[in-house]
């Protein structure tokens, strides 16, 4: 019996050095320790030998359970290391991978004009303000010296939402509001949306404005003029042209739209400017005392002056862009080269 079950053992350390997985350990552990496995059935052979010699052979019984024990449990160990290194040699990351680049957005055109513009007036000393898109008629009209059957409100092809509500057809606005809330001095710009029923190659219903407004004792037509000069200077090259020509708004008198020497040719003459040589840019002009009258300013004491342009037609004369329908068209190609 002895012999029989030191065989037994050397055969389970055999069959365990064999195996890989957890389920063939188990199914090796019920074969050799199981209830119904190989030392219980050799076990019962115990009570069939001579009561003298029982005594011995349950020793040697006991240790051989005991060290099978052992060995399953180190064979147990053994499976559950080697398995554990795979997983992590699987899971291994490679930290000196380089990374996957994302492509880099740019800012839309429209944007980095008005970033710019506003650069320059910052450093000015004008401070951005803001209005709302959706705006009243007496802001928009009313407070701007445009009386309700003024011609003028022709010109803007006004989206109107009620009787007294509108989608603001300009930034001037933002120069009520502003002075309603500040008493001088104001130096302000208002970038901002607005809105006009009219859409071409050089018209859309939904275009970007920037406003400027400057108010104190003692403003001239000689401030504006040189404000606007260093804008010009600044934003389109040193030496750039300027040339002032009358006109007519409604809330500035007197009134002026501001020209620029072509940038395309310089002032010689081509098709951009229609040979003319000068490409228009803003308007501008005196405050009028009758806007001081609605926002109760004393037009005897303070002036100013104010200026609005269009950022579409900025940016179309600095990138030379022909169509302004590219701007909103959201092709990447185009964006892509900002
Ligand atoms: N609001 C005018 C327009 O949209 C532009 C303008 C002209 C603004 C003269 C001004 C200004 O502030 O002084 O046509």
């Amino acid at each position: 019996m002895r012999e029989k079950l030191e065989a037994l053992l050397q055969e389970a350390v055999t069959e365990l050095a064999a195996i890989a997985t957890e389920e063939a350990f188990h199914e090796l552990r019920v074969k050799y320790l199981g209830r119904k496995g190989a030392l219980t059935a050799i076990m019962k052979g115990v009570g069939a030998l001579p009561p003298a010699e029982r005594p011995l052979i349950g020793q040697v019984v006991n240790s051989v359970r005991d060290q099978l024990e052992e060995r399953f449990d180190a064979a147990l160990a053994t499976i559950r290391n080697a398995r554990k290194a795979e997983k992590l040699r699987e899971e291994r990351l490679d930290v000196t991978l380089p990374g996957r680049r994302r492509p880099l957005g740019t800012k839309h055109p429209i944007t980095l004009v008005r970033e710019e513009i506003s650069e320059i007036f910052a450093g000015l000393g004008f401070q951005v303000a803001e209005g709302p898109e959706i705006e009243l008629d007496y802001y928009n009209f009313e407070a701007l010296n445009f009386p309700k059957d003024h011609p003028a409100r022709d010109m803007q092809d006004t989206f109107f939402i009620g009787d007294n509500l509108l989608l603001r057809t300009h930034t001037s606005p933002v120069q009520i509001r502003t002075m309603l809330k500040h008493a001088p001095p104001v130096r302000i710009i208002a970038p901002g949306t607005v809105y006009r029923c009219d859409s071409d190659a050089t018209h859309s219903p939904m275009f970007h404005q920037i406003e400027g407004l400057m108010v104190d004792k003692g403003i001239t037509f000689g401030d504006l003029k040189g404000v606007l000069t260093i804008f010009v200077n600044q934003y389109f090259g040193r030496g750039t042209g300027v040339r002032l020509r009358p006109s007519f708004f409604p809330f500035t008198e007197p009134s002026a739209e501001v020209d620029i020497a072509c940038v395309i040719c310089k002032g010689k003459g081509c098709r951009v400017c229609k040979n003319s040589g000068w490409l228009e840019i803003l308007g501008a002009g005196m405050v009028d005392p009758e806007v001081y009258r609605h926002v109760h300013y004393d037009p005897e004491t303070i002036s100013g002056f104010a200026f609005g342009m269009g950022i579409e037609r900025i940016a179309m004369l600095k990138y030379g862009i022909s169509d302004m329908r590219l701007l909103f068209e959201n092709d990447l190609r185009f964006l892509s080269q900002f």
